[in-house]
């Protein structure tokens, strides 16, 4: 009997995060789900509920074609659905930014999509299916001590924007999540510990952990932001952006109708910078 469900695979499907709370959802709404993670162990539970779990690496070209051969055969080289959402973030003004960390976090978030893209992206033809790029807010609005982690979202942004164009005439469909706050352990495992002692940003720093860890205390939910997302993206004529999470509507209303300099004043305050001074670090 041949399997009417819709497939979909997830990167970065680790308990706790958005991956995880995907796939859940994907399942519940009736999809075929390929969970992935880097080590398959953390996939267990996903796995007792009847998915299908793969190790997938997005920094490593041969992870990532070897899942893509794998998924080839479970499902006769179609997927329906990709979901980039492996990333991860990095809080340090650019200043302080060790190179080969925020290359490594390039790697990931910018360079991870763009290799599941190039494996996957056949059998998403095939399908006629969809690509699901997760960026963030801060492709959009400027957030300090954050540059490095706002540009591989806006480099994702910008990545998606090609790709839609280029999918578009094989009936492929390119969504990008603009995500706000969510609620995971996404902020507390990449929290910055090594900020040097001599930083000009020594006291804005702690202001900026108050506002990320405030934020993501009274964030979305994954599970409600994994239902808005399926849903959106299981109908026809998705959204090219969905601004998705919480204060996405303000981010959405600062970022798009106000001017630039109204935009750097407003973050700079939230964000502590204001307090800075040539005499006053
Ligand atoms: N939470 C938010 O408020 C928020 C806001 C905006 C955007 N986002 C975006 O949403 C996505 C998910 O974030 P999250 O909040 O759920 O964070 P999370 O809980 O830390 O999840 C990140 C996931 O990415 C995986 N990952 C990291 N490096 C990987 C690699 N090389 N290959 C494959 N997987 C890798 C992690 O796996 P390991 O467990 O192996 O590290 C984990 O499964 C990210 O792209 C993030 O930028 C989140």
């Amino acid at each position: 009997m041949t399997d009417a469900r819709k497939t979909v695979l997830i990167t970065g499907c680790t308990p706790g995060g958005i991956g995880h709370a995907l796939a859940l959802e994907f399942q519940k709404q009736g999809a075929r789900v390929f969970a992935t993670a880097r080590r398959t162990e953390v996939l267990e539970d996903l796995r007792a509920k009847g998915m299908e779990v793969l190790a997938l690496d997005v920094t490593s070209d041969e992870s990532v074609r070897a899942a893509a051969a794998s998924l080839r055969e479970l499902t006769g080289g179609k997927l329906d659905v990709l979901v980039n959402n492996a990333g991860r973030m990095y809080t340090m003004a650019a200043l302080d930014a060790d190179i080969p960390h925020a290359e490594a976090i390039f790697n990931t978030n910018v360079f991870g999509p763009m290799r599941t893209v190039r494996e996957f992206g056949p059998m998403v033809v095939a399908a006629r299916g969809k690509i699901v790029n997760n960026a963030a807010n801060a492709a959009h609005i400027p957030m300090p001590l954050h540059g490095v982690y706002g540009a591989t979202k806006a480099a994702v942004l910008s990545f998606g924007d090609s790709l839609r164009l280029e999918m578009k005439p094989f009936g492929v469909e390119v969504i990008t999540l603009l995500t706000g706050g969510v609620t995971t352990p996404g902020y507390s495992n990449e929290r910055t510990t090594d900020i040097p002692t001599d930083s000009l940003y020594a006291s804005v720093y702690p202001k900026v952990d108050k506002v990320i860890l405030d934020g993501s205390s009274g964030a979305m939910p994954a599970e409600e932001y994994a239902r808005k997302v399926v849903s959106t993206v299981m109908k026809p004529g998705a959204p090219k952006w969905f601004w998705v999470g919480s204060n996405s509507t303000v981010v959405w209303v600062l970022s798009t109708l106000l001017p630039r300099w109204l935009q750097d004043n407003i973050v700079s305050g939230m964000w502590g910078l204001s307090s800075l001074t040539p005499e006053k670090k």
